[in-house]
């Protein structure tokens, strides 16, 4: 499933994500303006825990030096995929990276039987839902989303955009 393509003077590496890619990961949300990171589920500890269940489905976009420059967590219920954070770094956006990674995603989970897979876009993100829109992804407008909290104490911190990256 790895893949290597030239993108400008760089060979970007899209491949599975790794336990060990954590503090990668976790230094390129914090660029992601915007992004909900949550104190349990995006812990070290959750993560790995994330990566163990689902080892083949998660991605990440990375340059010759190593340099983590998009991801996202994907993961399966045995029924139904899942995206989660998924991003680009500034920096390398509008150079088709999004659209590989889906792609890698939404391979792996068919590899896996998985016929369909969904995701979350806050109604405000423009650039996200356009990329959504554009990718061919299926907006329904004819169904509510609900959730219940189960442990108060995994609270959501918000990224704010950096104007300078
Ligand atoms: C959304 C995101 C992952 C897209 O990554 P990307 O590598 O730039 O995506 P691609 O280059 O593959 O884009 C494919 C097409 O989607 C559309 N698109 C992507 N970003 C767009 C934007 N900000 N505004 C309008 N259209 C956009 C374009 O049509 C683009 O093709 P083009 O560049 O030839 O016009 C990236 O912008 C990002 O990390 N955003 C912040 C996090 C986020 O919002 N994630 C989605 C949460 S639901």
């Amino acid at each position: 499933m790895t893949q290597k393509f030239q993108n400008n003077d760089e060979e970007i590496l899209i491949r599975p994500m790794r336990e060990e890619d954590y503090d990668r990961i976790r230094e390129l949300w914090q660029t992601i303006g915007g992004f909900g990171i949550r104190s349990i589920d995006d812990s070290r500890e959750d993560i790995e825990r994330f990566i163990r269940r689902n080892p083949d489905t998660s991605v990440v976009a990375q340059t010759p030096e190593g340099k983590v420059i998009g991801s996202i967590l994907c993961g399966n219920d045995g029924r139904q995929g899942s995206l989660y954070h998924v991003c680009v770094a500034k920096p390398y956006r509008r150079r088709g990276i999004g659209t590989r990674l889906v792609s890698f995603c939404m391979q792996a989970l068919q590899a896996e039987k998985i016929n369909k897979v969904t995701l979350i876009a806050f109604a405000h993100n423009d650039g996200g839902n356009a990329f959504w829109k554009q990718i061919g992804w299926n907006r329904r407008s004819d169904c509510n989303y609900y959730e219940f909290v189960l442990n108060t104490e995994n609270i959501t911190h918000f990224i704010e955009a950096d104007p300078a990256v």
